[in-house]
């Protein structure tokens, strides 16, 4: 059993884990740092404040972990260890945080795209166990995905592959990734909040008071949690938005799945919490535009690491890189 240590940097929160390799590449999670919001820190200032919370745990550790993986949402360098200018990470502009990790804690650190990390997690302890072809996406803030092919993770030439986000999906619609009708800005949170507010202003300006808005003085607050919430107990309005953003998952699924006839893609974030509302509406499209035998050998779940996710791609990037290093 090897320790290791985990470090989750997000746009709403940063935190550091105390792990352990745990058999089949897998990771256990021991104990976790406190959580750090991210807003109001400079990068500098943060990465002291989870180097201090890594140096504690490793501490109390026993014996010394072996190494330090860090995840993070992209654009990124993985080689480089340099983060490069997250949209969610304002002022988080290269930033060369394996370097500042391996100065302070002495241990090898190695980066990940957020999605990539979370995908090896599911893959080796969630819901893609067992694949040798797996898609994981993530859709919350921002939305990305990861990629196992042929028992490996892929991360393409300089870390993009897999930034499904970018990919357009129709010609108007929300905003995503600075681009109109993009699959980040049908189903992302923040696209589902824009999808949502348009929706409701429609309603507002023909007169209409919707139950989920009823005044523009309500618009700030609209956001993809308070649409799933009244889509659950049956807001007309809500359930029309969620099988929106659905119809536009299924198009991106039937794209990832011609492209890469993935055995499974597992789903985390908003899908999880989601499911019932927006997979009838992503299915009736996926039915439609993907390749009939392609879909058929795709199963698509809710991910299976829903706690502490973040803490555990983090080390299971460590646990992962460490594994190639050793075969060279
Ligand atoms: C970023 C991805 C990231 C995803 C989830 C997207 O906006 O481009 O790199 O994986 O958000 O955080
Ligand atoms: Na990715």
């Amino acid at each position: 059993r090897v320790k290791l240590i985990g470090v989750d940097i997000g746009g709403t929160k940063c935190a550091v884990s105390l792990g352990e390799t745990a058999g089949r590449g897998g990771v256990r999670l021991l104990e976790r740092g406190p959580a750090r919001a991210t807003a109001g820190l400079a990068a500098r200032e943060m990465l002291a404040l989870l180097a201090e919370d890594a140096q504690r745990l490793c501490a109390g550790a026993g014996d010394a972990p072996a190494a330090v993986g860090i995840s993070c949402g992209g654009p990124l360098d993985s080689r480089a260890g340099l983060i490069l200018s997250p949209p969610n990470l304002p002022g988080w502009d290269a930033v060369p945080v394996t370097g500042f990790f391996e100065k302070r804690l002495g241990l090898p650190a190695f980066l990940c795209n957020d999605a990539n990390a979370g995908a090896l997690a599911e893959w080796r302890m969630g819901a893609g166990r067992g694949c040798e072809n797996m898609i994981f996406m993530t859709f919350g803030t921002g939305l990305g995905a990861g990629l196992i092919l042929n028992g490996k993770l892929y991360e393409g030439a300089c870390d993009f592959a897999g930034e499904t986000g970018h990919i357009r999906l129709a010609e108007h619609g929300p905003v995503g990734y600075g681009k109109i009708g993009s699959f980040e800005g049908f189903c992302s949170g923040g696209g589902i909040a824009q999808l949502a507010a348009d929706l409701v202003r429609a309603e507002q300006q023909r007169g209409g008071r919707p139950a989920l808005c009823p005044t523009p003085q309500d618009l700030p607050g609209l956001t993809a949690e308070k649409v799933g919430r009244a889509a659950k107990q049956g807001d007309a309005l809500a359930k029309a938005i969620l099988a929106e953003s659905g119809r536009m998952l299924g198009r991106g699924l039937a794209i990832l799945i011609d492209l890469l006839n993935p055995e499974r893609i597992v789903i985390g974030s908003i899908f999880v919490r989601s499911r019932g509302e927006l997979w009838p509406a992503a299915r009736e499209v996926l039915e439609k535009e993907a390749l009939p035998a392609a879909l058929a050998t795709c199963a698509v779940v809710p991910a299976g690491l829903t706690e502490s996710v973040g803490d555990l791609a983090a080390l299971t990037v460590a646990a992962y890189r460490l594994e190639r290093q050793k075969e060279g």
